[in-house]
């Protein structure tokens, strides 16, 4: 379990300074100081590298927008890389060049093709990743997923996932195609919710149907909204809802809902709240309110960090590392080509044809 303890603190650079890197100077960074500290932030954007000054996190002399001067005079054990992910090449080969480890937001890449590619360049470097599929490593997803790995209620059959938030009037994305918007939005949002099933199924997928469309109420609004139906290579089932076009907000990001129907109870994470119900008769309780897991200091991005850092100084490879994150991978793109083609797709051979193309070995 993640303590921040007993290892020896790390220098990075935070390559994105605006966008989410914000939520990382603000978030993440200040529970990550007994481990991880940031010595320079980089960003193509002189207005973003404002954001780190502001937050308190750097000084601006420690703000550059060019990667070479920032590691040159910020020598550093790993980049972060929370930038658009068409962008992450450049960095993967400056850190490669370097000799730098790298934590890389999600998605890992912006096509299959790519992420086979940084996995075989950084593998061949001898260098680790660790991709920061954070909404899984969130306290209350991790005491459901540590419920399941103590089959705490018998056998897991199926698992129900939810994230249903209001829509916005603001009409982004309006003008993207249809290819446009699923490639942006299964790999930016829904690929949480894939990874979350892998988790909590423990289990890789066999298959995935997704479905994604635009709904526009008439009122000015644009949303949209997906499904996604993943059977796992155990045989557990995963429904996934996923929607951005609704008139509430039932369960946004970090407070996702989750179902799972185990043979002895139904066990629910709603938000915070982890409950277990049954209907069998003695001796099951009929509902049980569940204390969420405190015995981790560290959650989410704080944890995926801790647990790479541990990695590097020779402790276990973490569940978020970049070979774990190759199937995520193959799940979400396979999910792309499923809501494009109307097709079930087969996720261990759309894998299989990269794992060939590209000489992958995944199971080194
Ligand atoms: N884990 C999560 O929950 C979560 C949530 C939101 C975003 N993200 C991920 O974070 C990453 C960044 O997303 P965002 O919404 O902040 O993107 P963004 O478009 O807002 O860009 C972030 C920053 O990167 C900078 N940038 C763009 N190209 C660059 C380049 N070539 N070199 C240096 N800087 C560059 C921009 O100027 C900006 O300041 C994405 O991979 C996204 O999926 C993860």
């Amino acid at each position: 379990m993640a303590n921040a303890t007993k290892l020896e603190k790390m220098k990075f650079i935070l390559v994105g300074a605006g966008g989410f890197g914000e939520f990382w100077q603000k978030l993440f960074i200040p529970r990550m100081k007994e481990f991880a500290v940031p010595v320079a932030a980089v960003d193509v954007s002189e207005e973003a590298l404002q954001c780190p000054v502001r937050n308190g996190t750097l000084d601006a002399s420690k703000c550059y927008t060019d990667i070479e001067t920032a590691i040159a005079e910020n020598p550093c054990d790993f980049l972060v890389l929370v930038i658009p992910p068409q962008h992450r090449m450049q960095y993967i080969d400056v850190a490669i060049k370097h000799g730098l480890h790298v934590v890389c937001e999600k998605p890992m890449a912006d096509t299959m093709e790519n992420a086979c590619l940084i996995y075989n360049k950084m593998k061949k470097a001898g260098l680790k990743v660790s991709v920061t599929v954070s909404h899984r490593m969130e306290q209350n997803k991790q005491s459901l997923n540590r419920l399941l790995d103590e089959s705490r209620y018998g056998k897991l059959n199926y698992i129900i996932g939810r994230l249903t938030m209001k829509r916005d009037f603001s009409r982004r994305g309006a003008d993207r195609t249809f290819e446009e918007m699923v490639k942006g939005s299964i790999p930016g949002g829904l690929l949480h919710e894939l990874d979350t099933c892998r988790g909590l199924s423990r289990s890789n997928a066999k298959s995935v149907y997704a479905s994604m469309w635009r709904f526009e109420p008439g009122d000015g609004s644009l949303g949209s909204s997906m499904f996604a139906t993943v059977e796992m290579e155990n045989g557990v089932r995963c429904f996934i809802e996923h929607s951005h076009a609704n008139a509430t907000e039932l369960n946004g990001w970090a407070r996702e809902f989750y179902r799972a129907e185990c043979a002895n109870g139904t066990v629910v994470i709603d938000k915070d709240t982890l409950t277990a119900d049954c209907d069998l008769g003695f001796p099951n309780p009929t509902h049980a309110d569940l204390p969420l897991d405190t015995d981790s200091e560290l959650w989410d991005h704080a944890k995926i960090v801790h647990d790479f850092c541990a990695w590097v100084q020779g402790g276990p490879e973490p569940e978020t590392s970049i070979r774990d994150n190759m199937y995520c991978c193959a799940l979400t793109f396979a999910a792309v080509e499923s809501a494009l083609s109307g097709q079930t797709v087969d996720v261990p051979a759309f894998l299989a044809k990269y794992e060939k193309q590209y000489q992958l070995n995944l199971a080194e």
